[in-house]
């Protein structure tokens, strides 16, 4: 039972702005017709009106944040680790279900669902990225069982399979970063490409790109690399090639691109060979994606690419370096932009 005002049909509206006016509208329940009279939900009273005692259907408000979906449900300690341990993809949210959470999967899934109104799917992660692919296994624990998904970022449209591909929100600054430096006539190697994203944004940002040659060896990937520039009409720039860089830059594009895009992190130094054999005689720039020490995170990327590059009888001057993601304890995911040229 709540307190409601008692007011006549013809004064509902006038009587309704008086009490928004007056602050005493309880927004916590709904008002009601009932005859020739609407029960406004109240605070107080009203003078003129009468004030009766009745059941009015409460408001169901969507909550404001991961905090007060799980307040009552976690402890203030386990809701800060849930509220950094989920990215959304379009529609699907995948978590990472903190250490000794597993049994709350549920109402974790359930509160992203409330707080996030456009995710439908919700899906915990399996494990760890694996094998060449570098896939994740994920399990849905909510909503719809459909995990594929359109994903929008920088003005581009991008579906993908969550669990079947390679596919992360978190790189979004990045692919910004690199297409801003892209200028006008480059030809791109979009090595370890993915469903698409850092040559999609690319032609995007810079639409006087000459050509963007984006390699994937996942099948899967590809064949949603091939749709997403479909999907965003640059079929006249990016070129999608299914096979393994290492046999598919010699014949395709040889000497030919003004940069080297190298996002894969695990073992994309072991391909510098074959950014090297990507890049035109005159050199150009290569973004190596890799791991490093806490200390000194770059060094070791540093002195790889500058060990290949001499081989090759280059020289190399290194032009940015950022710390993309903190991987593991005292582990950071970096990339380091290169620029080769022929030495004098
Ligand atoms: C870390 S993912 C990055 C995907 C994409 N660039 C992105 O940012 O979402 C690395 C990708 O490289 C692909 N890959 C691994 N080895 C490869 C190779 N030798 N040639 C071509 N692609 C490869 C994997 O299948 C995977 O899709």
């Amino acid at each position: 039972m709540v307190l409601a005002l008692k007011v006549p049909r013809e004064e509902a509206e006038k009587v309704r702005k008086r009490l928004v006016e007056l602050g005493i509208l309880d927004r916590d329940h709904r008002a009601k017709k009932e005859g020739d009279f609407v029960y406004f939900p109240v605070k107080s009273p009203l003078e003129g009106y009468e004030a009766v005692e009745i059941d009015l259907p409460a408001v169901r408000r969507k909550p404001r944040d991961m905090v007060e979906a799980l307040s009552g449900l976690l402890s203030p300690e386990e809701v800060e680790k849930v509220t950094k341990s989920f990215d959304i993809i379009g529609h699907v949210a995948v978590i990472e279900i903190p250490e000794g959470l597993r049994d709350k999967e549920k109402l974790i899934a359930e509160a992203i669902m409330r707080v996030h109104p456009n995710v439908r799917t919700v899906a915990v992660e399996e494990g760890p990225h694996e094998g060449p692919f570098r896939v994740q296994p994920v399990r849905v624990v909510a909503g719809e069982p459909n995990l594929v998904t359109t994903y929008r970022e920088h003005g581009v449209r991008m579906m993908l399979e969550v669990g079947k591909v390679y596919f992360s929100v978190r790189h979004s600054f990045e692919r910004k970063r690199i297409a801003e430096q892209v200028r006008p006539g480059e030809v791109v190697a979009a090595l370890f490409a993915g469903v698409g994203p850092y040559p999609l944004v690319i032609a995007k940002k810079q639409p006087r790109v000459k050509k963007i040659y984006a390699v994937e060896l996942n099948p899967e990937a590809w064949k949603w690399m091939v749709k997403n520039v479909e999907l965003n009409r640059f079929q006249e720039k990016i070129i999608p090639v299914l096979g393994d860089v290492r046999d598919v830059v010699p014949r395709m594009f040889p000497k030919m691109a003004d940069r080297v895009i190298m996002p894969l992190p695990k073992t994309a130094d072991t391909f510098l060979d074959v950014a090297m054999e990507a890049l035109r005689e005159e050199g150009g720039i290569i973004h190596l994606y890799t791991f490093g020490p806490a200390e000194d995170p770059f060094k070791e990327g540093e002195e790889k690419i500058r060990e290949v590059v001499e081989e090759h009888g280059y020289c190399v001057r290194f032009l940015e370096e950022r710390r993309v993601a903190n991987y593991a304890p005292y582990i950071w995911k970096v990339v380091i932009d290169a620029y080769v040229f022929p030495c004098k």
